[in-house]
């Protein structure tokens, strides 16, 4: 600093969140950082020991009137204080600020990041933007405790920075053993992109995953077989007794356990007797005595006893007349049972599969205990699943696995022992399954990830939502997020969105989103000690980028398309 000209810097005025600085030669104003810009900071102070740091806001620049220099202005708002090398959040308490102004020291940066967490719940995938030998660890407990959500417009870096997030996770260990650590975590990857990052993942794609439809709830399992829309109580009322029946009719269970079985529980029926049953009652007729009778190889009168027959195909009437039956009113729901039924696509749903898996197959697959492939992390390629089931895909995971947390954690206590087992349920493009339109077809998936964000966290089960559009995620979900992770932004609802999520003091910094690069981010929460512009370190192994070279590719010669191989993958 000797050598540098003299330069003229001091407070010019004070406001409770507002400090105003005025400096003469702006390019010499500089200490730690290579340049003052929008989100370093200043230290105001007239001792060595206790200082307030400000964060700047904005610069402007006024005239000199007699013609000389001109002068700069710049605005900044108080973070915290910097005592004997501790930082202290807030900045209201220095009463009257004192008039020496200069860039922090390295030393004050420090404090405010690297010292202030314990070392023990260190998590660090950033550094500071400005200052790239400060690194920025959040409370890593906090941090992953309460749901976190990155947000960015597209190419600004989210899904990298998912990445990063979740191979620091992976890989870091407490003590020194061998094999994978104690971290439990899903992705819902839209676009295929993570299984590169994560080589040794547990992957579910359409060809692999098997989510059984007898695991659905009556709410999924009326999207995906009724048709909703048409509001038809005949199909509703036969389809829920017929599935009621069925489960309990293929129960081993004792009777007291028998009876308690409802339409939700998760226990196995078979939709195709559900098919014979409901095409049986498509036929009935009555007698003339009342009663819905049928023949097989002797007669029974239609009851709660006698329902189970009705799950073969092909029974004959014995009644005459079909007044006040169901007798034809459910051809349409026949035809769209048989369609899902038999539909291809939906193999991983409805197929043969799905009936010889058990129920813990299905937990220990869908979060990675299976034993031949245990795994940290694992991806559901939701890429290839029919947009039409794909909401209650998602709805059946994020369930399941909230649910395992919930009797994982009521076990636990039972037995006298701490839930050990939390699980992160990371959600890409997350606006696309949790929007905030109320449209039918994405309320299954948001049920299920509202109450994951309204609940999760007392079992151990929280959210990452990656989003490009976060002023069109259902409030309810990001409002139960303490963590942000703020990209470039570029349009202006969702950089309002992020400006209130901020405290008054330093919304003015949202003003700076627009112009972040890859990986740039605005780190906000109670994670973190103060909001931070940082760089997320760059992944050794990235995400695959969904980038084509567009120019690169043109240039190059003419190359043919397979389109024989191609049509083939077609209806998959
Ligand atoms: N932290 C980072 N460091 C370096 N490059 C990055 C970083 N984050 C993103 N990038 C670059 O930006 C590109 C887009 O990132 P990506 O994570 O795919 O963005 P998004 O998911 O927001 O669309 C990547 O291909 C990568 O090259
Ligand atoms: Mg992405």
């Amino acid at each position: 600093m000797n050598n540098k000209p003299e330069v003229n810097a001091e407070v010019i005025s004070v406001s409770p969140n507002k400090i105003k600085v005025s400096v003469d030669k702006l390019e010499e104003f500089k200490v730690a950082e290579e340049k003052l810009k929008v989100g370093s900071y200043l230290r105001v102070s007239d001792n060595e020991d206790v200082a307030l740091l400000a964060i700047i806001e904005n610069f402007s620049i006024v005239a000199d009137e007699n013609g000389g220099e001109p002068k700069y202005i710049i605005d900044a708002s108080p973070i915290g204080l910097v005592k004997n090398g501790k930082f202290y959040r807030g900045g209201d308490s220095l009463a009257l600020p004192p008039k020496k102004v200069e860039p922090a020291k390295l030393e004050d940066i420090k404090a405010i990041y690297e010292n202030s967490v314990n070392e023990n719940e260190k998590f660090t995938f950033s550094k500071l933007s400005l200052n790239k030998n400060v690194s920025v660890p959040v409370n890593g407990n906090r941090f992953f405790n309460k749901h976190i959500a990155i947000v960015g417009s597209t190419g600004s870096g989210k899904s990298h920075t998912v990445a990063k997030i979740l191979q620091k996770a992976t890989e870091s260990k407490g003590s020194s053993f061998e094999g994978l650590n104690n971290s439990h975590i899903a992705i819902f990857d839209i676009h295929s992109e993570y299984q590169s990052a994560f080589p040794s993942a547990n992957i579910l794609g359409v060809e692999k995953l098997i989510l059984p439809y007898w695991l659905l709830n009556s709410e999924e399992l009326e999207e995906l077989f009724l048709d909703t829309e048409a509001n038809d109580h005949n199909q509703r009322n036969v389809f829920r007794e017929a599935i009621v029946l069925n489960k309990k009719y293929h129960f081993s269970g004792d009777s007291v356990a028998k009876e308690r079985i409802h339409y939700d529980s998760p226990l196995y029926f078979d939709i195709e007797e559900i098919l014979y049953y409901i095409k049986n009652r498509n036929n009935e007729k009555k007698d003339k005595d009342n009663n819905i009778k049928w023949i097989d190889d002797d007669e029974f009168i239609f009851g709660e006893d006698t329902a189970s027959r009705l799950f073969k195909e092909g029974l004959d009437t014995k009644g005459t007349s079909a007044t006040g039956t169901l007798n034809g009113k459910l051809i349409n729901f026949i035809n769209r049972l048989e369609n899902k039924i038999f539909d291809k696509r939906l193999e991983f749903i409805v197929g043969s599969k799905t009936k010889n898996v058990t129920f813990k197959n299905t937990l220990e697959s869908i979060i990675g205990y299976k034993n031949e492939s245990k795994a940290n992390v694992t991806i559901f390629d939701v890429s290839g699943i029919p947009f039409e089931v794909l909401s209650i895909c998602v709805s059946l995971i994020s369930r399941l696995i909230f649910e395992v947390g919930y009797y994982n954690k009521k076990y636990r206590k039972s037995n006298g022992q701490e839930q050990n087992a939390p699980i992160l349920v990371v959600y890409e493009e997350a606006h696309k399954y949790a929007p905030k339109s109320g449209l039918s077809k994405y309320r299954a998936s948001k049920e299920a990830i509202e109450r994951i964000a309204k609940e999760g966290r007392k079992y151990g089960v929280t959210l990452l939502l990656a989003s490009q559009r976060p002023s069109e995620i259902s409030e309810t979900i990001f409002s139960q997020c303490s963590s942000f992770i703020s990209m470039r932004l570029t349009n202006p609802d969702d950089q309002n969105f992020v400006k209130r999520l901020l405290p008054d003091t330093i919304g003015d910094i949202t003003n700076i989103l627009p112009s972040l690069t890859e990986g740039e981010a605005l780190l906000i929460g109670d994670a973190i000690s103060v909001p931070s512009l940082v760089k997320v370190d760059e992944c050794e192994v990235p995400p695959s980028s969904s980038d084509i070279k567009y120019l690169e590719e043109w240039r190059d010669e003419w190359k043919d398309v397979a389109f024989a191989e191609l049509i083939k993958t077609w209806s998959i």
